[in-house]
C-alpha cells in the first residue's frame, strides 16, 4: 500500500528515542502529544512553501494518519530536505487555528524543525489511492450532526468537534479526512463540481462512490436512504499546486488528469494540495437549451410561470440587458415571473431612492425588443435602507406579467399596499381577497427586519380564474459555519429568523386555504434554505407542495444554486392542493450554474420555469 522501508525499521531499532507519526496523529480528533518535543524518522513526500510532509510506516489502524505536515517558511530549512528523502529530524508537536477563525478545526502538525539530517535521497514515495485503497464515505459529516435533519439540524452549535476530542469514526467524512491529514494521496481521474475560488482552488471528488450526481456531473444536495440529508462529504478542495503552478479553471463536470497530493486542512474545509496542477481532459458542453415549458395563446388554463434571483439588478449596464436575454431566450417569456433583486433606480448608489420603475421599465423594454412579448410589472417600494442586501440597492421582489394571460385582481376600493402596510386575506361572497393588491405579508413583523417583505397579489387569469402568489427573498445564509467547520451541526445563520419569516407567509396562505381550500396559490422564490432542512419550511408544507416533488423531478436535478461541495436548491415554488392535484411541470434552467467560468454567469441563482393549471 504504501512505502516498506527496512531501512527506517532497523533505523529506529537503533534510535529507541524516536517518535511514530502514528503516535503523534492518534486515533483521535486531537493530538496525544501536544507540546512535545520529538524526534522523528521519516520520508519526506512533498514540499511546499511554508514546509513540507513527513510519510511514516503504516500501522494497521487507518484512523491514526501515517503523514504529517512539517511547518516552516525558512528557506534554509527548506533547502535541505527533498521529496523523497529519508530525513530525521527534531520537532515540536502543535496545532494549528488562525486566532481569527475560531470556528475552524485545529490542524495537527510539527514547528520549529531542527537537527535535519538527510539520511537516504531517491527514496520511492507511493501515494495511498483514494477509490482503491480507500474512499471517502458519502452520506454524513460527523457523527456529533445529531438530529433528525442531520447536518442541516436545528438546534444547531450544540458541541464542538475539537472540545469532544472524540475517537475517529472514517465512517463519518469529517473523521475520514482527518484519518488522512499529512498524507500523500492520489486522487484517480478528478471531476470539478463547482467553479474555483479567486485563489484557483475548486471542489472535486475522484474515482470513487458518490451520491446525489447530477447529469452535470456534480453533486446535488439529496436525502439520503435514512432520509437524513447527504452533506456529500465524499468531496475535498483541490488548493493551490505546492510547486507554485497554477491551476486550470474549471466549471461543473470538468474532467481532470489524476492529481497526487497531500491532505491538509485550511480555511475551514480539509483540502488535498497538488503537487503540480492537473490539466483540463474535457469540459461538459456549454450550450443551454430554452426551456420547453412555453406560454399558450389558445390554452387559458395553462399559465407558465417563471422564478429568477437576477442579482442586484440595476438599471444601468449590461447585466439587465443579459437577464432580457434570459428572459425572451431561455425562459421563452413565461405568463408570470416572480423575479428577485430588482435594484432602486439609482442602482446601489445610496441617495434616498427607492422607486425601481426606471429599472423595471428598462426590463420590460429590453425583454420587447428581443421577444415582442411587452410585460406589465407590480412592485411595491421598500422603506429606504430598510430591506437589507447591497447597501443602497433597495432590492426588492417584482412581478413581471403578460396581461393578455392574466392581471392583477382590481376591486373598487381595494388599495395597492405600502412598504408598512399589511396585506390580509377578506372574505367576500365566501371568496377569500387580498385586502390590499399587490401588498406585503407582515412587513412590520421583527421577523422581516433588515429583510425583503414578501410580494403578495391576487390575480384573474384570462380563463376567468383567480390565483394568489406570493414572491419570497428570505434573509440570507451570511455568517454561518463551513460544512467541515468545528461547531456541530454546522451555525446557519439566522436560521430561526427564517423559520418565522417562513410563518408568516404559511399564515396567509392559510387563512387563503381556510376560506376556500381549492384555491390555486403558488408561493416561489429565493428562500435561501435548503428543502432539506425541515423545520424552517414545516409550516408552509403542510400547506403546499413543492413543485418538485408534483412534477416528480429526480432528486438530484434539483438545484438552483453552487455552493461549496453541493449543487442545491435555495429557489422553490410551491403549490396549493388544487394545482398540485393538475397537472404541473418545472425545469430549473441551469443558464448560469452551467456556465463555463463563475465570471460568465449572469446571476449566482439559475432561473426556474414552471407550468400550472388553474382551471
Ligand atoms: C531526541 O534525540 C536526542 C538524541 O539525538 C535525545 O537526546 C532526546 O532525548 C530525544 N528526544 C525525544 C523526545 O525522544
Ligand atoms: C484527545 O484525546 C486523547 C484520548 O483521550 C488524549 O490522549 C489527547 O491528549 C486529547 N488531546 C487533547 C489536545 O486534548
Ligand atoms: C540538535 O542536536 C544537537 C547535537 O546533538 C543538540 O545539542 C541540540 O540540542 C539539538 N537541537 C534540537 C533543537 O533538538
Ligand atoms: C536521485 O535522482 C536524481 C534524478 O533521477 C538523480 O539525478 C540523482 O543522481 C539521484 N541521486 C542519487 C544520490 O542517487
Ligand atoms: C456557537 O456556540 C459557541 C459556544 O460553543 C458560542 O461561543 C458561539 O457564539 C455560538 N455561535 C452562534 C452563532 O450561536
Ligand atoms: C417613474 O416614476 C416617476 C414618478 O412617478 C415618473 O415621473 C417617471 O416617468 C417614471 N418613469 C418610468 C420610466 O416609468
Ligand atoms: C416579432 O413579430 C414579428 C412580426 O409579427 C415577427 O416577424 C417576428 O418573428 C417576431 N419575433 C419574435 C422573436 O417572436
Ligand atoms: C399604510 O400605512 C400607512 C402608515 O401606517 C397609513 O398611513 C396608510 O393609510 C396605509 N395604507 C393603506 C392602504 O392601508
Amino acid at each position: 500500500m504504501t512505502w516498506l522501508a527496512p531501512f527506517l525499521l532497523a533505523t529506529w531499532i537503533s534510535l529507541a528515542a524516536c517518535t511514530l507519526i502514528t503516535d503523534i496523529t492518534g486515533v483521535h480528533q486531537r493530538t496525544p502529544l501536544l507540546g512535545q518535543i520529538v524526534n522523528l524518522t521519516a520520508l519526506v513526500t512533498a514540499k511546499g512553501k511554508s514546509g513540507f510532509y513527513l510519510l511514516g510506516d503504516p500501522v494497521k489502524d487507518v484512523r491514526a494518519s501515517n503523514g504529517l505536515a512539517v511547518f516552516t517558511t525558512s528557506t534554509s530549512i527548506l533547502s535541505q530536505v527533498n521529496a523523497g528523502d529519508i530525513v530525521s529530524l527534531t520537532g515540536t508537536v502543535s496545532e494549528f487555528r488562525p486566532a481569527a477563525d475560531p470556528d475552524y478545526l485545529l490542524l495537527t502538525e510539527v514547528v520549529s524543525p531542527a537537527n535535519i539530517t538527510v539520511l537516504s535521497v531517491n527514496n520511492t514515495i507511493t501515494p495511498l489511492i483514494l477509490g482503491k485503497d480507500r474512499s471517502p464515505p458519502t452520506e454524513q459529516f460527523s457523527s456529533l450532526d445529531v438530529g433528525r435533519d442531520g447536518w442541516l439540524s436545528v438546534p444547531n452549535n450544540q458541541s464542538r468537534i475539537d472540545t469532544v476530542n472524540g475517537t475517529l469514526q472514517v465512517k463519518f467524512g469529517l473523521d475520514f479526512w482527518a484519518s488522512l491529514v499529512g498524507q500523500i494521496v492520489s486522487i484517480p481521474t478528478p471531476v470539478a463540481i463547482n467553479f474555483p475560488n479567486s485563489f484557483g482552488e475548486f471542489w472535486a471528488h475522484g474515482d470513487w462512490p458518490v451520491t446525489g450526481k447530477n447529469s452535470r456531473g456534480g453533486l446535488s444536495l439529496t436525502f439520503g436512504p435514512h432520509g437524513i440529508p447527504d452533506a456529500n462529504p465524499e468531496a475535498i478542495i483541490v488548493g493551490s499546486p505546492l510547486d507554485g503552478t497554477k491551476n486550470p479553471k474549471t466549471a461543473i463536470g470538468t474532467q481532470l488528469t489524476d492529481i497526487v497530493g497531500v491532505i491538509t486542512y485550511q480555511f475551514g474545509f480539509y483540502y488535498v494540495l497538488p503537487l503540480t496542477a492537473p490539466t483540463v481532459i474535457s469540459n461538459p458542453d456549454f450550450a443551454i437549451a430554452p426551456t420547453t415549458l412555453t406560454s399558450s395563446p389558445t390554452d387559458h388554463c395553462a399559465i407558465t410561470v417563471g422564478d429568477y434571483n437576477v442579482e442586484n439588478m440595476a438599471p444601468t449596464g449590461t447585466h439587465i440587458r443579459d437577464v432580457a436575454n434570459h428572459i425572451a431566450q431561455v425562459l421563452l417569456t413565461p405568463d408570470i415571473i416572480f423575479i428577485q433583486e430588482v435594484q432602486d433606480n439609482s442602482g446601489p448608489t445610496d441617495n434616498g431612492v427607492v422607486s425601481a420603475n426606471v429599472t423595471l421599465s428598462t426590463l420590460v423594454q429590453a425583454i420587447a425588443s428581443i421577444s415582442n412579448v411587452t410585460y406589465s410589472w407590480i412592485d411595491i417600494d421598500p422603506v429606504d435602507g430598510e430591506d437589507g442586501g447591497q447597501p443602497g440597492g433597495n432590492i426588492r421582489q417584482a412581478y413581471l406579467y403578460r396581461s393578455e394571460k392574466l392581471h392583477p385582481v382590481q376591486i373598487p376600493g381595494v388599495p395597492v399596499g405600502g412598504a408598512l402596510n399589511a396585506t390580509a386575506i377578506v372574505k367576500a361572497s365566501g371568496k377569500p381577497f387580498l385586502s390590499l393588491n399587490p401588498g406585503r405579508v407582515d412587513p412590520t413583523n421583527a421577523a422581516w427586519q433588515d429583510s425583503r417583505k414578501p410580494l403578495a397579489a391576487q390575480w384573474t387569469t384570462a380563463s376567468g380564474h383567480t390565483l394568489f402568489t406570493v414572491n419570497l427573498h428570505l434573509v440570507s445564509k451570511g455568517g454561518s459555519t463551513t460544512g467541515h467547520g468545528d461547531a456541530r451541526p454546522p451555525v446557519n445563520l439566522p436560521v430561526a429568523q427564517r423559520t418565522s419569516q417562513v410563518e408568516t407567509v404559511a399564515n396567509l396562505v392559510k387563512s387563503i386555504l381556510d376560506i376556500d381550500p381549492f384555491s390555486n396559490v403558488v408561493v416561489a422564490g429565493d428562500c435561501n434554505e435548503y428543502l432539506q432542512t425541515r423545520s424552517v419550511f414545516a409550516s408552509l408544507t403542510s400547506l403546499l407542495t413543492d413543485i418538485d416533488e408534483v412534477a416528480n423531478i429526480p432528486p438530484a436535478e434539483r438545484y438552483t444554486y453552487v455552493f461549496d461541495n453541493n449543487c442545491e436548491q435555495l429557489d422553490h415554488m410551491f403549490l396549493s392542493p388544487a394545482l398540485s392535484s393538475r397537472y404541473a411541470e418545472v425545469e430549473h434552467i441551469h443558464v448560469n450554474n452551467w456556465a463555463a467560468t463563475a465570471a460568465a454567469r449572469v446571476s449566482d441563482h439559475d432561473p426556474t420555469v414552471a407550468r400550472i393549471r388553474v382551471c
